[in-house]
């Protein structure tokens, strides 16, 4: 009996250790993937992607993932992108993010469009 007491300890225990780090920023790729996308690209492409003057809505259904696929994410940031699309102008390429950070705002950004009911 008390080896269940303690079997069933043990599991609370896990549970709620898992629960905990699911929640923690530093562990979530929605909200890392967020507070990077606020921080490097939300001035040109907009709060929660909507666009701005200076750049192009993410939530939109060109950049569903059949039509830019998470590679195009990954070479914008990199390279830059030249204006094919948009009147904005071209797209620098952003510096000092890290290629994790990078990965967890494709996260963010599918999410959104996926909420966004883009695809
Ligand atoms: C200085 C403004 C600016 C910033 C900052 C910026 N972008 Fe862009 N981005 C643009 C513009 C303008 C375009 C549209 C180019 C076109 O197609 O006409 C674009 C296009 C893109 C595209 C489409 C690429 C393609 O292949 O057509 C992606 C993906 C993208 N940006 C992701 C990002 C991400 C992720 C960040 C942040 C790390 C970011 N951008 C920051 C201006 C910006």
């Amino acid at each position: 009996m008390t080896k269940y007491l303690f079997l069933s300890c043990l599991l609370y225990l896990a549970t709620a250790g898992y629960a905990m780090a699911a929640d923690s920023p530093a562990q979530d790729p929605f909200k890392r993937g967020e507070a990077a996308f606020n921080a490097n690209c939300a001035r040109c492409h907009g709060v929660k992607g909507g666009g701005t003057d200076k750049g192009p809505p993410l939530v939109h259904k060109i950049y569903q993932p059949n039509h830019h696929a998470d590679i195009s994410f990954r070479w914008a940031v990199e390279r830059g992108v030249r204006a094919h699309h948009w009147p904005f102008g071209d797209m620098p390429k952003i510096e000092g993010v890290s290629k994790d950070d990078v990965e967890n705002i494709i996260f963010y950004v599918r999410a959104i469009q996926r909420d966004a009911g883009i695809y």
